[in-house]
């Protein structure tokens, strides 16, 4: 059983700490005891706050009292805090982790590529792909969605924008599986090392393909990538260029891939939402933003406070550690109402799965659009589209969250 403190003012179980098999499979009921301790409560459990209020969420992520250098958390063990700065020293060049003005240099010349002008001109491409994945599924037949549509979808896509062989697809998801895992609080030695060694490896396996790019420019993104670095030299480092492109590359496919299938999971879930879809398809967007606001794929961002500030009724001190819980926020009564029931009519801008504020997620739209694509297909070629077993188990880590896998009828 999830344990939380009675003193009401701190939480024991921290969730960047702990995974249990029950948390995992449902944090929500946590988060909201997490809430009635307080929107902004300290775990002394993990030296950190723990943010689980919409507003002072939504606060938190727009104020630049608080930034990217979570090097300085003080991690309760010193040991495992050690370790987490390990696998971070390979990726402090990834705009993810950058504060102004690098933050700001870095993110102008990569996010060109993501404007809604060129994620609209992708959409004719990216219905095609749906159609070639979905093509030899017969309806009535039995089969995994997450390994049918919702992985080599987003894989595919990325890999294409990049500009890299989507053929070398398996071997991406081996080494962001291998790279996610470590995306916890508690991670232990090998799985830090074995991370480490992933995102050098995928590091190598980019050189070679910027090095072609270099000479022989294609229409793609780290094409274009380097002749910015040709043009203006010394604005993006080869080290920063490589270092976004792993960025891009694994938060381009792992997040979409559990949008896809999460969102899924929980229309099957609700058979009259289904129905109303499949009524009015139009209903498409608001419902991609519900599923984001239901299950959101990414649960957990974090900050360092670097200015004393106050947030809802707390003082947070710098040097102090935050981890806002996306899922909870999502979920905060005193915005939302009928919190825990999908509902694909809601308001279609309220929530915080793609974050806020100068990090906002460069891929959004990106995200949504593949999603609007792949579930409305699966709707109009598989009407009677069900779930094979009424409950479907959740992966580790926590942080990102997504099914194992998603059997279906077809
Ligand atoms: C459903 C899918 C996705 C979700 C839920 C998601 C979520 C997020 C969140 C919450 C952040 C903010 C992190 C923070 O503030 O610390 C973020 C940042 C980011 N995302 Fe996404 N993401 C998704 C898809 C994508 C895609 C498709 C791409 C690229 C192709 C992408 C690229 C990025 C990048 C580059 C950042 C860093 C932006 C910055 O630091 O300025 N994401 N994402």
């Amino acid at each position: 059983m999830n344990k939380l403190a009675t003193a009401t003012t701190e939480i024991l179980f921290d969730p960047v700490l702990d995974e249990s098999f029950e948390f995992l499979q449902n944090p929500y009921p946590l988060f909201e005891r997490y809430r009635a301790v307080s929107p902004v409560a300290w775990s002394g459990r993990g030296n950190q706050w723990i943010v689980t209020g919409f507003d002072e969420a939504n606060q938190l992520l727009r104020d630049n009292n608080f930034g990217k250098k979570l090097e300085l958390w003080k991690h309760p063990n010193p040991f495992m805090g050690g370790l987490m700065r390990f696998i971070r020293s390979s990726t402090t060049k990834n705009m993810l982790f950058l504060d102004p003005p690098d933050h700001t240099r870095v993110r102008t010349l990569v996010q060109g590529a993501f404007l809604p002008s060129i994620i609209r001109a992708l959409e004719g491409h990216i219905t095609e792909i749906c159609e070639e994945l979905t093509g030899d599924i017969q309806p009535g037949t039995e089969g995994d969605l997450i390994k049918q549509l919702a992985f080599p979808l987003p894989v595919t896509v990325i890999a294409e924008l990049l500009g890299i062989p989507p053929a070398d697809r398996d071997q991406f998801k081996h080494w962001s599986t291998v790279i996610t895992a470590s995306l916890k609080g508690n991670v232990c030695p090998f799985t830090a090392f074995k991370s480490f060694k992933a995102s050098h490896e995928l590091r190598n396996y980019l050189k070679k393909i910027v090095c072609l790019k270099r000479t022989q420019p294609a229409n793609d993104l780290l094409s274009s990538l380097t002749q910015v670095q040709n043009q203006q030299e010394g604005r993006l480092s080869d080290d920063e260029l490589l270092s976004n492109s792993v960025l891009i590359l694994i938060a381009g496919h792992e997040t979409t891939v559990n949008l896809i299938g999460n969102g899924i999971y929980h229309l099957l879930q609700a058979p009259s939402q289904k129905q109303l879809l499949i009524e009015q398809p139009q209903l498409i967007d608001s419902a991609v933003e519900e599923f984001l606001r239901f299950d959101p794929p990414v649960q957990i961002v974090r900050r360092i406070c670097y200015k004393e500030t106050l947030l809802g009724d707390k003082t947070i001190r710098a040097g102090e550690a935050l981890t806002v819980l996306i899922g909870a926020c999502n979920r905060d009564p005193r915005v939302f109402s009928d919190v825990d029931k999908l509902d694909i009519e809601r308001d279609k801008f309220k929530h915080l799965s793609f974050g806020g504020g100068i990090h906002y997620c460069l891929g959004a739209e990106l995200a949504r659009s593949e999603a609007r694509i792949a579930v409305s297909m699966l709707l109009r070629k598989f009407p009677d589209i069900r779930l094979q077993a009424p409950i479907m188990k959740y992966k580790a880590p926590f942080a990102l969250r997504g099914l194992q896998e998603l059997q279906v009828i077809y």
